[in-house]
């Protein structure tokens, strides 16, 4: 999959369905060659096309105005040596220069793909799925050395891309900015898909043209966030979602994270991701390395559908682990919308009974049930049972013995002033001595880079776990961080907080999923502010979004479905009208959004009419049915929820002979709307059975003459859901 040509000095990273080229240049610069499908051999073009342009500086000693480091394309870029562009990595050396110019050194190429000690990633289960090569750079002046390692799946279109510094020189020095990757390309007419949002509105697929100029997608808030997702894609203008190329990058980060999107002077385009150098600098002594955060990088030609299969597939097959990543999740029913913090142990014992005729197979209890919790402005750091409130032990037993599941709710990153490990250590909090601490939903945040404190809420936790029978943990995170300053560390270090926090925040999932394998974690953070790649390492589920309104669910359902799996992707059926918006839609409407996802309930199943208590029966099993296909079948996107008034969604079994169709409409007009839509990825040579009108239709006929949806179908927020098996 890699080659060297020591003639052509270029580095070939090919398989079947793409191919990555790039140069060692003179004066050992990385040049980027060529990134797209399959390209056979590489004969030519070496020499990108050179100009003497104005205010572009030349190499020292140099005597081409023609070569110019500002007009290059390069692999990664210095800083303040003659590319004015944004650079990828920037130290600060003894002498206050912030200069960076990394030179070819060596390369090496492994079979499979090396470990990141700590932090998440994508992981082969032999040497064979993949290869990698390790590019050695060197910066004589600093006296560094920097890798950049480049894996390729052998049958995904996909390259994983880090990098590392490692200080060759007698002094300290001070990494102030790393890229996990620099990509650069030519001039061409792009756009970029990218996710920003809000709480409650999260990854909303947004998409721009690229003019000259700087354009930042960053999260400061010490995770990734609600309002801008560690995802970037560029695409062909024309590309659609079944049709184009898409260059897509996702960072493995759950912290403060920067893409930044630069198209220079003649409109070529550089892509950074990585660490946000905000705030950021880690002082690195003689002899060690700092390792950056992993980037994954898809390229389709088949649309923004097509990358989405493939960051479907390697998400959940290679950066889930454990048990539940292959294995169909339980339908749950929550108590947080049913009665927030206000239940007792009678309450808990009738939502169990409720819920245990009709089919559902979880019950999670979520905030409330700890330390002296019954509003949100105490308790946190306290993980002790509130007997005052519940015996858990019983609670457990009550749901075992109802043949269910059960799953409980934490919040382990969190500290409330009104809490007895507040008052024994006020120090384990993120806080500058002497300045006000910033408070969010009346808490404040434990400072996680320091190993006693993880170790004290990791004891805490195992406590319960030990003790109490636990099968699933919701794992919550309700505010961002401020004043990020730790007490335990020197000033020269405190800009490395920020990155220690997540990867104290990852050691303690580590730990706990490693003590308890058969548990299953699902990650939140006021719904989706969490919902990354990092996360999904020690989380297969992840809650995105708090805002369950049937409507508002279908555009973040579709955003998150542009890069993680359906099987990540958990919606649930609540109350109308909505808590957060106050929106009426049907049982059946709300039924059919939340199992197009990995499905649940959280609502008060004795608050149910009987007719309603029938079709949560129905839902329940038809879900229990199909689940495999909704939770490991390959999804496109058919009609988007973010351009119309009617929305199509499809799940096909890797064999092609299911197929689930999702079909809502927002609202009803009187104008009747003739709406078709096609299906797409079923074999055209099969026949299929609509479960639905009991029809059979050739699969080329359901792609390319469609389905008609009834349109004097009245009323707001309706779905319908049909269901094709192959026939003979
Ligand atoms: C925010 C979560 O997103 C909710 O689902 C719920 O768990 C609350 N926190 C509990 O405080």
């Amino acid at each position: 999959m890699i080659t060297f040509d020591e003639q052509q000095k270029v580095f070939n990273l090919s398989n079947s369905s793409i191919s990555y080229l790039f140069s060692i240049e003179e004066g050992g610069l990385l040049s980027h060659l060529y990134y797209g499908p399959t390209i056979r051999g590489y004969h030519g073009e070496r020499f990108y096309p050179r100009v003497d342009r104005g205010f572009s500086g030349n190499l020292p000693n140099s005597m081409d105005r023609t070569y110019s480091k500002d007009d290059l394309l390069q692999e990664y870029s210095g800083n303040n040596t003659g590319d004015f562009r944004l650079p990828a990595v920037v130290i600060k050396t003894k002498n206050g220069a912030r200069m960076t110019d990394f030179r070819y050194h060596s390369y090496k190429i492994i079979d499979g793909k090396p470990k990141l000690d700590g932090l998440p990633q994508s992981y082969v289960e032999s040497d064979q799925e993949a290869q990698t090569l390790e590019v050695t750079l060197r910066d004589d002046v600093i006296k560094a050395d920097l890798v950049l390692t480049y894996t390729i799946y052998r049958d995904r279109p996909v390259i994983t891309r880090n990098a590392r510094v490692i200080n060759r020189s007698d002094d300290a020095f001070y990494v102030e900015k790393l890229a996990s990757m620099q990509l650069d390309l030519t001039k061409q007419d792009y756009d970029l898909v990218y996710l920003p949002g809000q709480y409650g509105v999260e990854r909303q697929t947004r998409r721009k043209s690229i003019d000259q100029g700087i354009f930042e997608m960053s999260s400061r808030r010490g995770a990734s966030s609600h309002h801008m997702n560690p995802f970037a894609a560029i695409v062909d203008k024309n590309t659609d979602e079944f049709h184009g190329n898409v260059m897509a990058t996702l960072l493995v980060y759950s912290g403060n994270f920067k893409i930044s999107l630069e198209s220079d002077q003649i409109d070529q385009i550089r892509l950074l991701a990585g660490i946000n150098d905000d705030n950021f600098s880690w002082k690195l002594n003689p002899g060690e390395s700092f390792q950056t955060p992993e980037a994954i990088n898809v390229y389709s030609t088949k649309g923004l559908n097509g990358m989405t299969k493939v960051f479907h597939h390697l998400l959940r097959e290679r950066v889930a682990r454990g048990k539940w990543r292959d294995r169909q999740r339980p339908i749950i029913i929550n108590n947080w919308e049913a009665t927030e913090m206000n239940f007792d142990a009678a309450k808990l014992e009738q939502i169990v009974e409720e819920a245990k005729p009709l089919g559902i197979e979880m019950f999670v209890l979520d905030d409330g049930w700890f330390g002296h919790r019954n509003d949100d402005n105490s308790s946190l750091g306290d993980w002790y049972v509130n007997t005052k409130k519940i015996d858990l032990h019983k609670v457990a037993n009550q749901t075992h013995d109802a043949g269910m599941k059960f799953g409980l709710w934490f919040e382990p990153e969190m500290i409330s002033k009104d809490s007895d490990l507040y008052k024994a250590h006020p120090d384990y909090v993120l806080h500058e001595p002497g300045r006000g601490m910033t408070l969010a939903r009346n808490q404040l945040v434990l400072d996680f880079s320091r190993p006693e404190v993880v170790d004290n809420i990791f004891n805490q936790i195992c406590k319960i776990l030990d003790d109490v029978d636990i099968d699933y943990i919701k794992w919550d995170c309700n505010r961002n961080l401020t004043e990020v300053y730790s007490a335990a560390y020197p000033a020269n270090q405190e800009g490395e907080i920020a990155h220690r926090h997540i990867l104290g925040v990852y050691s303690l999932m580590e730990r706990l999923i490693e003590r308890y394998p058969d548990i299953l974690f699902e990650s939140c953070s006021g719904g989706g502010g969490r919902d990354d790649a990092g996360l999904l390492y020690y989380m297969p589920q992840c809650w995105p979004s708090d805002n369950t309104d049937a409507n508002e669910r279908l555009r973040i359902q579709e955003g998150t479905s542009l890069v993680y799996p359906m099987s990540s992707v958990t919606g649930h059926v609540s109350a109308v009208p909505n808590g957060h918006t106050a929106r009426i839609t049907s049982f059946k409407m709300r039924g059919d959004v939340a199992m197009s996802s990995t499905f649940g309930y959280e609502l008060d199943p004795g608050a149910l009419t009987d007719a309603e208590k029938a079709q949560v029966k129905e839902q329940v099993a038809f879900y229990k049915k199909h689940r495999q296909l909704v939770q490991f079948g390959n999804f496109y996107r058919l009609q988007s929820a973010f351009t119309g008034n009617h929305v199509a969604w499809e799940f096909v079994s890797p064999d092609k002979s299911e197929a689930l169709l999702f079909m809502y409409r927002k609202l009803s007009s009187v104008r009747y709307e003739i709406v078709n839509t096609k299906m797409y990825a079923l074999d055209p040579d099969k026949n299929y059975q609509d479960s639905v009108t009991g029809k059979v239709y050739g699969g080329d006929e359901l792609m390319n003459v469609g389905l008609f949806r009834d349109p004097t179908h009245k009323g707001d927020f309706i779905s319908e859901v049909h269901y094709f098996k192959e026939v003979k």
